[in-house]
């Protein structure tokens, strides 16, 4: 090679090197990031939660086991960056689901799938029909909740509002599939059903039911489990086998808790009291206790979602005419509130909050709360402008 050559090629790399540093965008801080796993984890766990990862974002098409209806071809592209969806993604749901069972399920109840492969015809939400929209939550910390103990989440049920402060957390007593083997700590209502704890109305038992689902009704996938297609409500072959199914569940379980920011900033001390005196936190309780979990990292810690995992009735704004277990059309379990500054980062930038994405802004969602909540808003309402936005700012920075 010339001198001539030799010079131009070096030029040309570091020209090219050059460049890439101008373009590279930095990556994101550390604290703004939603996925990744929980500290602590053994390298063995850590291994399973990056297949876990790998799984979640796997991407399906006809030839492995997509459909024939479906609604999403990953779960990634519902809870992107494991963070909540887009009203572009929200699931429907539509006839009833309740204890004498789904009054639709010949026409595709309960869950629309308005997609489909070649050769096959999407269903269409049949006319006359309640039907509800939902938005997809965030998915992080769920190993979390799913430690709690049930004795610990019926501890804060007050179905009697027997503390007489006008807010009554239920639980939703659920019957569970054949497959899912019920916790230890397992309490049962007197007619044999269990508490429900993941999904807005608490209508999944564990996170194995809630995967299981989402494969089956969302994608199309019947996983080794169940067996069962949603489409033709028969016996099927597995389109995805157990270990992957467990490597998803391990994965959601070890997602770690998003990160608080600013916890020290006089504004954003102040907002929380101000959360704390408005009684919001009678519902999204600060802190809750895992119990033995086995999943070393998880047992018996303290953490701090803002919920009580309990449903409660929210007023008729809310009302979507559409029951799960024995969840009300207007009950809704208290959504954790961590992570909600960061919501906008998997939305596009923008805020699309409460069931159905409906709220555009924090504010808004505070003041579509009715029912149970309504003495809470209105103590909200009642700030002067600087404490509202205190009480946002601390929201902001969850
Ligand atoms: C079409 C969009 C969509 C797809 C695809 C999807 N989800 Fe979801 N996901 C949702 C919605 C909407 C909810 C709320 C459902 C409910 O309340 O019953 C949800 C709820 C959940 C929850 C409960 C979270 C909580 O806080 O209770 C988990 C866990 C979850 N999904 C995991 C998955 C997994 C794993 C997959 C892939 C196998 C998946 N999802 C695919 C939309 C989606
Ligand atoms: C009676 C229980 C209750 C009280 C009190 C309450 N909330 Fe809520 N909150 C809920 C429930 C349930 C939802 C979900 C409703 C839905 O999705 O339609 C919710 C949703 C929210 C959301 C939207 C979260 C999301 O991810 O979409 C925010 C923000 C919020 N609450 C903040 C507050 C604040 C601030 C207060 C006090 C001023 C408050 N809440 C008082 C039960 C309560």
């Amino acid at each position: 090679m010339s001198t001539k050559n030799t010079f131009i090629i070096i030029l040309f790399l570091l020209s090219s090197s050059f460049a890439c540093k101008q373009i590279e965008p930095s990556g994101p801080e550390e604290e703004n990031i939603l996925n990744g796993p929980i500290e602590e984890l053994t390298s063995a766990e850590r291994i399973l939660h990056l297949k876990g990862d790998a799984a979640f974002a796997q991407s399906f098409n006809s030839e492995t086991g997509l459909g024939p209806l479906f609604v999403a071809t990953s779960c990634q592209s519902c809870h992107s960056s494991d963070g909540k969806g887009h009203p572009f993604t929200t699931l429907i749901r539509f006839g009833q689901w309740d204890s004498t069972g789904n009054h639709y399920i010949d026409k595709g109840a309960p869950q629309l799938q308005n997609r489909a492969i070649p050769g096959y015809l999407p269903e269409e939400l049949p006319t006359g029909i309640s039907y509800t929209k939902l938005i997809a939550p965030a998915v992080t910390g769920l190993g979390y909740i799913d430690a709690v103990s049930d004795a610990d989440i019926l501890n804060l049920a007050d179905p009697n509002d027997a503390n007489g402060d006008g807010i009554s957390g239920v639980v939703n007593w659920i019957s569970i599939p054949n497959y899912v083997i019920p916790r230890t700590d397992a309490i049962q209502n007197t007619n044999g059903k269990y508490i429900g704890r993941f999904g807005k109305k608490s209508a999944a038992y564990d996170l194995l039911m809630q995967t299981s689902l989402a494969y089956n009704q969302d994608m199309g996938i019947v996983s080794a489990n169940e067996a069962i297609d949603t489409y033709t409500k028969l016996e099927s072959e597995p389109e995805i086998n157990l270990q992957t199914l467990f490597e998803t569940v391990f994965y959601l379980r070890t997602l770690k808790v998003p990160p608080v920011r600013n916890a020290d900033e006089k504004e954003v001390v102040e907002g929380k009291q101000l959360f704390m005196n408005a009684g919001c936190a009678s519902c999204h309780k600060q802190e809750l206790k895992t119990g033995n979990s086995s999943i070393e990292a998880l047992s018996n810690k303290s953490f701090f979602p803002y919920t009580d995992m309990l449903l409660h009735d929210m007023g008729n704004g809310l009302d979507d005419g559409y029951t799960e277990g024995s969840a009300k059309t207007y009950e809704w379990r208290t959504p954790a509130l961590w992570g909600l500054g960061l919501t906008p980062k998997s939305q596009g930038g923008n805020y699309f909050l409460m069931h159905d994405g409906r709220a555009k802004s924090i504010q808004e969602a505070i003041l579509l709360h009715g029912g149970e909540a309504t003495k809470s808003i209105s103590n909200f309402s009642n700030l002067n402008d600087a404490d509202r936005l205190k009480l946002l700012k601390f929201l902001e920075n969850l």
